[in-house]
């Protein structure tokens, strides 16, 4: 039974979907759960909701990731009212797919800014406790088409992409301090981001994945769970595929 008592877990974009599972997962384990999002009131009534199902403790934050005063602020407000975090899952993110013979300027800087941007503000403000700690986890949430790439998706694949340079990067200069960095690249999963691709698009998918099956949100979470506990405590700068075979 994996354990996370005492620990104090931020996860990114946790309202819904992956994000939102995951901070059940670390709930069930006992950790203390951040929940956030670009509305706070919504990350109060998920952190209402987790707290009831599980018996955490759970905090609602308002931060989205688009916004540096946002994320100044929100981590801000965590270090006074909650304390420092040990654990952060990089899971928010975006997409604005297009041909990339049509991609405008703001739909290849929107989705940089968000997804890669977003997380390097994130996590240099949250890694200041944890070297003070000598103990962390990060977790940044990649993607498989960062590296099979994806029709339309030249700015996400990229950022996805990015963000593995990162992690590899963060997991050398942070390793000396006992915090471990590792990146999830999830395959195809069932959540409000892939729920409205057209059906054709869907089944070409499908008919690429060996276990014949889109993956949940909990197939992902329960990847976060093990790299967020002690079971993965010599493993750093990876990239677990969660993709059902895909790739
Ligand atoms: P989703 O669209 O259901 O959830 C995304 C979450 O991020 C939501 O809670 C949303 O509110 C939040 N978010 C978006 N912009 C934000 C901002 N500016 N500030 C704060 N929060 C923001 O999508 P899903 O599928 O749960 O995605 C979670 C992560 O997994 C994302 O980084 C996504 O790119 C990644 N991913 C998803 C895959 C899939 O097939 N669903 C595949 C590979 C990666």
């Amino acid at each position: 039974m994996i354990s996370l008592s005492g620990k104090i877990a931020l996860v990114t974009g946790s309202t819904r979907g992956i994000g939102k599972a995951t901070a059940y997962k670390l709930a069930e384990a006992g950790a203390t759960v951040i929940v956030t999002g670009r509305s706070e009131d919504r990350a109060k009534e998920v952190a209402k909701e987790i707290a009831g199902n599980t018996k955490a403790n759970t905090y609602g934050v308002g931060l989205d990731i688009g916004s540096k005063e946002s994320i100044e602020e929100a981590l801000r407000k965590i270090n006074e009212e909650v304390g420092s975090v040990d654990i952060l899952v990089n899971n928010a993110g975006v997409n604005r797919d297009t041909l990339f013979i049509r991609m405008k300027y703001e739909d290849w800087d929107e989705i940089i800014r968000v997804n890669l941007t977003g997380t390097f503000l994130v996590t240099q403000l949250v890694v200041k406790g944890m070297l003070k700690k000598r103990w962390g986890r990060v977790i940044n949430m990649s993607s498989v088409v960062a590296f099979i790439g994806n029709v339309g998706q030249a700015n996400y694949s990229a950022a996805k992409a990015g963000l593995v340079g990162f992690t590899k990067t963060l997991a050398k200069e942070l390793a000396p301090r006992n915090i471990t960095v590792n990146a999830i690249a999830p395959g195809f999963i069932e959540t409000d981001m892939t729920e409205n691709l057209p059906e054709e698009i869907k089944q070409g998918f499908l008919s690429q994945i060996p276990m014949n099956r889109f993956g949940t949100a909990e197939d992902v979470a329960n990847v976060v769970l093990f790299i967020a506990s002690d079971l993965s405590s010599y493993m750093t700068g990876e990239v677990i595929h969660v993709n059902g075979g895909l790739f």
